[in-house]
């Protein structure tokens, strides 16, 4: 017998976009599923000016030290999807252009997650995941792959699915060989596991995988990763790990355990979403260093320092000084630890960051306004990737 699983959230139709209001709803059945695909045109713009623009260029890729991976998350599906702007990465030149010359590593926001990536049983959407990868070998930046096995954004036809355990494992096992193997040696890092803790260290019971199958799946999900692409380097990934806690711990002793096993895990990461409501982690560079000790990459996969919003919607100096601090000092703790080659922020620019949708009465966390006006936590960065360029 299986247990209940969560109740998933109600159905909720997609708003409409202003452009697309004013289709009869017979038709938007034909156009939705067009306008995510990246515009041809939008990107030979974006690979052109980025070859033009490449030399002398004054942005965070030009400031990385060698070896060294500065990213962004590529926005696309998720909260996009509910937004008044068609898809980010298909439609806006602009942004394209910037994330092609600011950044040499790229995250999919959403594309790779199941929902969006594998949304029936016997179908792959791999055409938003590809014009990523494609894009991302354009412009020579590489790209983390997130992700594998999560509680969140699954599709319902596998969340409400009755499957033996049998059915369940072999379900996870085609989905990963399927996805790892079409990305094969195109991909650097790959978040395998993410959010599979909760504040406590132990397994969320939200997650299928672990729910049904047990913890032991997290080790069979890796060696298939692996199988599938030996060159990844593969990770888990999690927020509220930034510090040393019981969090943080739960990983530390499972990635020995599994290292005894002879597991492939290579990496982890701390997402590292903060909020200038709490006090800056300062035993992040200390924790990445413990799991550098175990012989782990380690990475920063998803930073951003929200704040709360003054009337009126705009940050004070202090307040940008602040968040300006908090990126600085989330930067230098990696660049402080040696296997800590991977900077990622969850997005550049707060037109499209996930922070308001989320936290109503929160913003402002990304390091570019609407309008990509560089703020004093973009300024924060390229001066630390200055500072140890030609050292580290
Ligand atoms: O689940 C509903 C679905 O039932 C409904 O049909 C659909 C309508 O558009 O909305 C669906 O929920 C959306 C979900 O993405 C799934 O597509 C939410 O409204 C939307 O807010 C959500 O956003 C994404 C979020 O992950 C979901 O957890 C964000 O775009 C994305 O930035 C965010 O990224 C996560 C990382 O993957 C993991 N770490 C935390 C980070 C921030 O939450």
């Amino acid at each position: 017998m299986r247990r209940a699983r969560t109740p998933r959230t109600p159905f909720r139709l997609p708003r409409i976009t202003t452009a697309l209001a004013a289709v009869p709803l017979a038709l938007t059945a034909a156009v939705v599923p067009a306008a995510a695909a990246p515009a041809p045109a939008a990107e030979r713009a974006t690979t052109e000016r980025a070859e033009r623009g490449h030399h002398g260029r004054d942005t965070l890729r030009d400031a990385a030290p060698k070896g060294f991976f500065i990213g962004t998350a590529v926005a696309g599906g998720g909260h996009h999807a509910e937004q008044p702007y068609a898809d980010p990465f298909a439609y806006d030149v602009e942004y394209r252009d910037r994330m092609a010359r600011e950044f040499n590593s790229l995250s999919a926001e959403n594309q790779m997650k199941w929902e969006y990536i594998h949304p029936t049983r016997d179908y792959y959407n791999f055409y938003p995941a590809d014009a990523i990868v494609r894009y991302a070998q354009e412009n020579r930046q590489v790209v983390r792959g997130h992700t594998l096995l999560w509680h969140s954004q699954n599709p319902a036809w596998l969340e409400e699915g009755d499957f033996s355990d049998e059915e369940l494992r072999e379900i996870l096992h085609e989905h990963i060989t399927t996805v790892v193997g079409r990305y094969a040696g195109r991909i650097q890092q790959w978040d395998v596991a993410n959010e599979i803790f909760d504040e406590d260290g132990e397994y969320r019971e939200e997650n299928i995988w672990i729910r049904e199958l047990g913890p032991g799946i997290v080790a069979d999900a890796f060696r298939w990763a692996h199988e599938a692409d030996p060159r990844a380097k593969l990770f888990f990934n999690d927020y509220g790990v930034e510090s040393v806690n019981a969090k943080s711990d739960a990983y530390y002793a499972l990635i020995q355990e599994l290292k005894a096993d002879g597991v492939p895990v290579h990496g982890f990461a701390p997402q590292s979403h903060l909020s200038t409501r709490y006090g800056f982690p300062g035993d992040l560079q200390a924790n990445l260093q413990r799991f550098a000790d175990l012989g782990l990459e380690t990475a920063i996969t998803e930073l951003d320092v929200r704040m709360d919003l003054p009337e009126g919607g705009e940050p004070t100096a202090a307040q940008q000084a602040q968040q300006a601090d908090y990126y600085r000092r989330a930067l230098q703790a990696c660049l402080g630890v040696e296997t800590c080659n991977s900077f990622t922020i969850w997005g550049f620019t707060d037109k499209y960051s996930w922070v308001p949708v989320f936290f109503p009465s929160e913003g402002s966390a990304t390091v570019m306004t609407e309008d990509y006006e560089r703020k004093p936590a973009y300024h924060a960065l390229q001066d630390t990737l200055r500072s140890v360029r030609g050292k580290r």
